[in-house]
């Protein structure tokens, strides 16, 4: 069965079985990743360009391993330091590369719905690896794949997700992904950083974590982004860690074994302690190797379309 459809945009809007068609085949790819020649002829003949126009390390490596061990060629690009910086827009640096007979685009951008843009300008399939603050789909699929992975499955489950729900498209794909899979999802955080009109979007909101915890099955702790000016939202670090930080003390109140999930990079001790990092509830290295398999999941999907 074929993806619907022939980018991967959000997943708002992608249906069940397509996001249980790519959680399946992660699978597969996830056992290859075991392998002593950990790599497959899928996307061989095949060339991937990585449009980097904002900072990353997970994101970049984990699509480039994942394109490598494909067999796909790959074409790196990073705003710094190329032709952006003389003024060339994202539709013309976006053309020349696809000039070079590129089949497929992974692209994040600082602004929101960049991605979506690019489609109406290029033919390649495109993949949006963060769009400003809208959608991060690939790292909402690969948090849902470790949920899946260490519980078991995701209907049913209670997920909360913590932080700076306003500005974080990992909180947005998320929600989108774990409602479709038939989770709950619950949000908190101070309201200065929750949505006024989230609960449009189907989820409970909790101001106070200790009220959440002792019904959590997987919380999901989100970075506060200082590069986004973030500390505007709450007085100090000290005060956002004493409120919201996901410590051990709490966790024991709270009576139950909770998954801990964090997309990285953590900030140590602000909004997680650094032995709730390194325990045995936090799956956030194993979130980054199932990034691999995931992201394979979705190039070979997307590829196998066209
Ligand atoms: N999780 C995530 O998107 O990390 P990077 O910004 O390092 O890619």
């Amino acid at each position: 069965m074929p993806l619907t459809s022939k980018h991967l945009l959000g997943l708002d809007g992608m249906s069940r079985d397509d996001m249980k068609l790519i959680l399946d085949t992660a699978v597969s790819f996830r056992e290859v990743l075991e392998r002593p020649i950990k790599k497959v002829p899928p996307l061989q003949g095949k060339t991937v360009a990585n449009m980097f126009f904002e900072n990353s390390t997970r994101t970049r490596l984990s699509f480039e391993l994942a394109e490598r061990r494909l067999s796909a060629d790959v074409l790196g690009f990073q705003a710094t330091g190329s032709s952006v910086s003389k003024g060339e827009t994202l539709k013309d640096t976006a053309r020349n590369i696809e000039a070079m007979k590129v089949d497929m685009v992974v692209m994040r951008h600082s602004a929101a719905g960049a991605p979506h843009y690019l489609v109406r300008v290029i033919d390649a399939n495109v993949i949006n690896a963060g769009d400003g603050g809208h959608e991060h789909p690939t790292q909402a699929l690969l948090d849902m794949y470790t949920i899946r992975e260490k519980l078991g499955r995701l209907e049913g489950l209670h997920v909360c997700i913590v932080g700076d729900i306003a500005h974080s498209r990992v909180a947005r794909s998320n929600i989108y992904g774990l409602r479709t899979m038939g989770a709950r999802v619950s949000v908190c955080g101070p309201a200065t950083m929750i949505p006024r009109d989230i609960g449009k979007l189907g989820v409970d909101v909790y101001h106070h974590i200790d009220d959440v915890l002792p019904t959590v099955d997987a919380l999901n702790v989100l970075r506060i982004q200082m590069e986004r000016d973030a500390g505007r939202l709450f007085p100090t670090l000290r005060e956002y860690h004493n409120f919201y930080g996901v410590t051990r003390q709490r966790l024991e109140k709270a009576g139950r074994a909770i998954t801990i999930l964090h997309p990285g990079p953590i900030n140590r001790d602000v909004e997680i302690s650094a032995d709730v990092a390194d325990s045995e509830h936090s799956v956030i290295l194993q979130q980054v190797l199932n990034g691999v398999a995931v992201r394979m999941a979705v190039l070979y999907l997307l590829s196998s379309r066209n």
